[in-house]
């Protein structure tokens, strides 16, 4: 899996060269490539034997399907043999798990298969990926290298950041990453909205936010997967995704490491903006793996949006 000679004749610009003509620093470069592979190998698992329940559960309580479980080997077995990862933190894992010699200069978080309630509806599902070059524990965008997701849908696809802009590339028929969109940027306000959560579970506030956007004509867009739901609003250039604080969950069902922090990068590199209504995701400590947070994700002016009315 090292970076090889690609089929350049054709003069396409794919993920590798990209990153390259980027200026993406070289060991960072091959991990993402190495994971832009990987996605590959997720996706060639992606067939209706793994759509069952695996009949355990990961730590949030919630039953796995096998599909989760081996994205989950799949990538932390690819992962151990990179040369470029020394820790290796997941959803699908109890505790942080240490890969390769130890002396690696990246560690990875993962949500390796994200909208496994959607497996079975032949929806889109994902894999969101955080790269970190110190411990998740000490937080805030220092730690952060670099964050990507990859969509499952009709398309396959990846959206990237090293730091240098949020970048897509579709896989063509010749198995190629190829650029599709240089340098997103999200309009400061958008026309869609993505909701998550039990309206019934919604606090005042939260409400009477969405229904201020509703009064506006924002149109609902919810699939009920948080890769395509970003990736919805980061194609369409704007909008905001939301999952809330719940009255039955104080701290909102999203997991802050391995889907908030990715997404809020990935995000922010494209001009939005991320916060728990209150505080960016990327400033939040960090205190515990399975630590979950509010957020509400998408163009500027809808999050400041957000901060007003709860601050009511
Ligand atoms: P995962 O499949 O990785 O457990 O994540 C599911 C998440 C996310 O994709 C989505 O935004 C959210 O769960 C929806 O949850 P509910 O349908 O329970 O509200
Ligand atoms: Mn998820
Ligand atoms: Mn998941």
């Amino acid at each position: 899996m090292g970076e090889g000679i690609g089929d350049y004749t054709k003069n396409i610009v794919d993920l590798r060269r990209h990153m390259w003509m980027a200026g993406v620093e070289v060991e960072l470069r091959r991990l993402i490539w190495q994971i832009a592979v990987v996605g590959k190998y997720i996706s060639a698992n992606i067939h209706e034997a793994n759509r069952k329940l695996a009949g355990f559960k990961n730590i949030y309580g919630e039953d796995q399907l096998s599909l989760d479980r081996s994205s989950d080997e799949i990538l932390k077995n690819q992962l151990q043999f990179s040369g470029f990862v020394r820790e290796y933190a997941s959803e699908e894992q109890e505790t942080i798990i240490k890969i390769g010699t130890g002396s690696e200069k990246y560690i990875v978080t993962a949500d390796p298969l994200d909208g496994s309630s959607l497996v079975d509806t032949n929806l889109a599902i994902g894999t969101i990926i955080g790269i970190h070059k110190e411990s998740v524990f000490d937080t805030g965008k220092k730690t952060m290298a670099a964050a990507l997701y990859i969509t499952y849908g009709p398309l396959m696809t990846i959206v990237y950041s090293a730091g240098k802009g949020t970048h897509e590339f579709v896989l063509n028929r010749e198995g190629e990453y190829v650029l599709a969109q240089e340098n997103i940027s999200l309009q400061t306000k958008g026309s869609i909205f993505s909701p998550g959560g039990l309206r019934r579970e919604w606090l005042p506030e939260h409400r009477k936010f969405i229904e201020a956007l509703e009064k506006d004509g924002y149109k609902l867009r919810y699939s009920g997967g948080f890769v395509p739901d970003i990736n919805q609003v980061l194609i369409k250039k704007g909008g905001i995704f939301t999952y809330p604080a719940l009255t039955k969950a104080p701290r909102g069902k999203l997991r802050l490491l391995f889907e908030l922090q990715p997404m809020a990068f990935i995000i922010e590199q494209a001009g939005g903006q991320a916060t728990d209504g209150r505080t960016d995701i990327l400033s939040l400590k960090v205190e515990i793996l399975d630590q979950c947070s509010p957020v509400y994700i998408g163009s500027t002016t809808e999050v400041q949006m957000a901060h007003q009315f709860l601050a009511k």
